[in-house]
Order: C-alpha cells, then sequence, then structure tokens
C-alpha cells in the first residue's frame, strides 16, 4: 500500500497541451509526481484520448512518476495487459464498463499494477462493496466522465464520506481519490470528506503557472484539514 504525506494533487494530462505536453509534465516536477491519466474509447464515454504509448513515454522520460491509469472504457479487461506493460502504476476501472469486476481487478493485481476502482456519478456507492477489499485506490467520479472542465457535483461527497468510513470499519487501505471540477473553491471540501488524492485538469493547465497551481491546491488542501 502507497503512504501518503498528506493530500496529494494529480494533475489531469487531459487539459495539458496536447504539443507541449512535455514541456508541461517537467514544469511540475517538484511539485508533484502522482500524472493522472484518462483513457477513452469513444464507447464507455463520448471522447477520444491517448492509448498505453503515452504512458510508456512518460515511464521512460520519469522513472519515479506515479502513473495513475483511469481507464474510461468498455471491457477494459482488453487494455489492462497493455496499460501495465507500458509503466502504469495504478490501474482503475469502471463498475459499470465490465461484466467481470471482480476478475478485472485480479487481472489489474496479476499484471503487477495496483488495482482501481471508480464509478460515474449516478452509480450507487454500495456497488464497490463486494470489491474494496482487493483495491489500493478507489476513485469518486465527481463528474460525468469524459471531458474535462466540467463542474463539481457536490452529491457525490456522501461517497467519500461513506467509503472513508467503510475503510476504517473494515480495517482496509485503499486511497480515495476524487476526478473532476476540482479547484481553489471545491478542494476543501473533497479533503474533509476524506479524499486522499486530488484531480485536476482543467484548474492545474487553465493557470498561467501550472506548478505555482499545484502548490496552492495543496495548500488549500491541507489547511482544509487543519482548520
Ligand atoms: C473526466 C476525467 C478527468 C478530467 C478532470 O472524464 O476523468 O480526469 O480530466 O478534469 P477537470 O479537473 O477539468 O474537471
Ligand atoms: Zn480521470
Amino acid at each position: 500500500m502507497t503512504c501518503l504525506k498528506g493530500p496529494v494533487i494529480a494533475p489531469s494530462l487531459l487539459s495539458a497541451p496536447p504539443l507541449a505536453i512535455g514541456e508541461a509534465i517537467e514544469s511540475l516536477k517538484g511539485e508533484t509526481d502522482w500524472l493522472h491519466l484518462d483513457i477513452m474509447d469513444g464507447r464507455f464515454v463520448p471522447n477520444l484520448s491517448y492509448g498505453p504509448e503515452l504512458v510508456r513515454s512518460l515511464r521512460s522520460t520519469w522513472a519515479g512518476a506515479v502513473l495513475d491509469v483511469h481507464l474510461m472504457v468498455e471491457s477494459p479487461e482488453r487494455f489492462i495487459g497493455a496499460f501495465a506493460s507500458a509503466g502504469a502504476d495504478y490501474v482503475t476501472i469502471h463498475v459499470e464498463a465490465t461484466h467481470h469486476l471482480h476478475r478485472a481487478l485480479e487481472m489489474i493485481r496479476n499484471e503487477g499494477c495496483r488495482p482501481g476502482v471508480t464509478l460515474n456519478p449516478g452509480t450507487p456507492v454500495e456497488w464497490l462493496k463486494p470489491v474494496l477489499h482487493m483495491v489500493e485506490l478507489v476513485l469518486v467520479m465527481s463528474v460525468n466522465p469524459g471531458f474535462g472542465g466540467q463542474a463539481f457535483i457536490p452529491e457525490t461527497l456522501e461517497k467519500t464520506r461513506s467509503l472513508a468510513r467503510w475503510r476504517v470499519a473494515g480495517n482496509l487501505a485503499y486511497l480515495i481519490e476524487m476526478d473532476g471540477g476540482l479547484g481553489p473553491d471545491t478542494v476543501p471540501d473533497a479533503v474533509c470528506a476524506g479524499t486522499d488524492i486530488l484531480v485536476a485538469g482543467s484548474a492545474v493547465f487553465g493557470s498561467k503557472h501550472p506548478a505555482d497551481m499545484v502548490k496552492a491546491l495543496k495548500k488549500r488542501a491541507l489547511e482544509a484539514i487543519r482548520d
């Protein structure tokens, strides 16, 4: 299990400038080593993004990065091996995207990655209960997946609170991550609900100085927990 020293900001590369993604990532070094990669197939979500080759080049240029791969694809079993051999650390799959969630999570572990599970805003969090003991990360989608720049859905905070309670009650150790609509105004509620990993796309890459924004979000998160 990963041991964190405090809330972590995971910039989502979906919002990074496509022709300058290398420079954008380089500028973040020192502020965070987590990178969130949104993989979209045009079926599970109405959008397309990138594939394992981006993960492979990130791994070869930044050995110590934590590559957090969020698969928004139908039947993710088809791609787990490819992302594992490309160098993913966490591979997170949607409960809605497979008929065989348990098997797919085992596959992620067997491929040498850390298994993660996630769910859309309209899916009950109870659906995750049977697999919580198998995962190292639970991702709560706080927007409908597919696009950056959407507004945070506050009702999803209740799912995060439940997951934080269940973690203690079950003596479990998964990290809780939230993804979508996170920025200076929403990060405090997310961390107070129990979020460990805060994914931020447009807030980070829409800012003039992405590294400064990562720093500012981290500060907001720490202040919110201390208050
Ligand atoms: C949405 C993706 C998110 C997205 C977040 O489908 O899973 O990771 O990039 O973007 P923002 O932070 O702009 O909401
Ligand atoms: Zn994501």
